[in-house]
């Protein structure tokens, strides 16, 4: 009979370890499900720096001067990332986005039939511009709040803008290249945003003003030389 006795106690303690298991393992799962948000903040911050310095940048950096000059043949082989979603020959079908032949000028969510997120329809009286390429290539989801564009963004300044000169060859009369004042205009702006967000990672205020240190030194202004000293 005391082996009739042992099977049940081994049983009985079977049962408590196989329980305590599954009180974990569920209290894991409620544990992980209440933070998702956090995570996925981390991982895309994570993703945003690139391999350098942990920076949350404010804005997307300024591209309008670098549209002249900038690599439309590189501009079309980075557009591989978006071809999974996109076409961009004239008159090709949607996929996962919208064709994207005309795009610099037309007005956001221009494709007719397009099943569009309710934050792109809303900004359908907006043309995309330069500047604002620039931002949605630089974070859809900040640019567009309720996007349906799943893409993390791309974050190297040149890259965006050889990327957006593409997205202007495609066209049967591409738009004009930005003129000297909108250049100036677009980095008062982008300064100033910067220079608004309050609490920024040391990382991001450095580099805004490795930034700014740069473009004095191209602008050569011999008074602001003259006040370092
Ligand atoms: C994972 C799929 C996906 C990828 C990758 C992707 N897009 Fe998109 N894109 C979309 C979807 C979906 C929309 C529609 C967004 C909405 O309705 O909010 C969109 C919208 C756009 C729009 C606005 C079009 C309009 O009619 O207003 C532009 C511009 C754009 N994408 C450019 C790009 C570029 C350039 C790339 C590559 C750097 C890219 N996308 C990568 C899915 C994608």
């Amino acid at each position: 009979m005391s082996g009739m006795e042992f099977n049940k106690l081994f049983a009985a303690i079977l049962v408590a370890g196989i329980l305590a298991m599954l009180a974990g393992f569920i209290s894991k799962k409620v544990v992980h499900v209440e933070d998702p948000h956090e995570n996925a903040f981390a991982i895309e911050v994570a993703e945003a720096a690139g391999s350098g310095a942990m920076a949350v940048e404010a804005v997307a950096e300024p591209i309008l001067a670098l549209l002249a000059t900038a690599d439309v043949a590189k501009g079309q082989s980075l557009s591989k990332v978006c071809a999974a979603c996109h076409t961009f020959n004239k008159g090709e079908p949607a996929r996962v986005g919208p064709n994207l032949y005309g795009i610099v000028g037309s007005k956001h969510a221009h494709m007719e039939g397009f099943a569009y997120s309710e934050g792109m329809k809303a900004l359908h009286d907006k043309s995309w511009d330069y500047a604002s390429l620039n931002a949605f290539l630089w974070n859809p989801k900040k640019a567009v709040s309720g996007t349906k564009m799943v893409f993390a963004g791309m974050k190297k300044p040149e890259d965006r803008a050889a990327l957006i000169a593409y997205l202007r060859s495609l066209s049967d009369s591409p738009a004009a290249l930005p003129s000297d004042a909108e250049i100036a205009a677009e980095a008062v702006v982008v300064e100033k945003e910067n220079a608004d967000i309050p609490q920024e990672p040391q990382q991001a205020v450095e580099k805004d003003k490795d930034a700014k240190a740069e473009e004095t030194k191209s602008e050569a202004k011999p008074a602001e030389n003259g006040k370092a000293e």
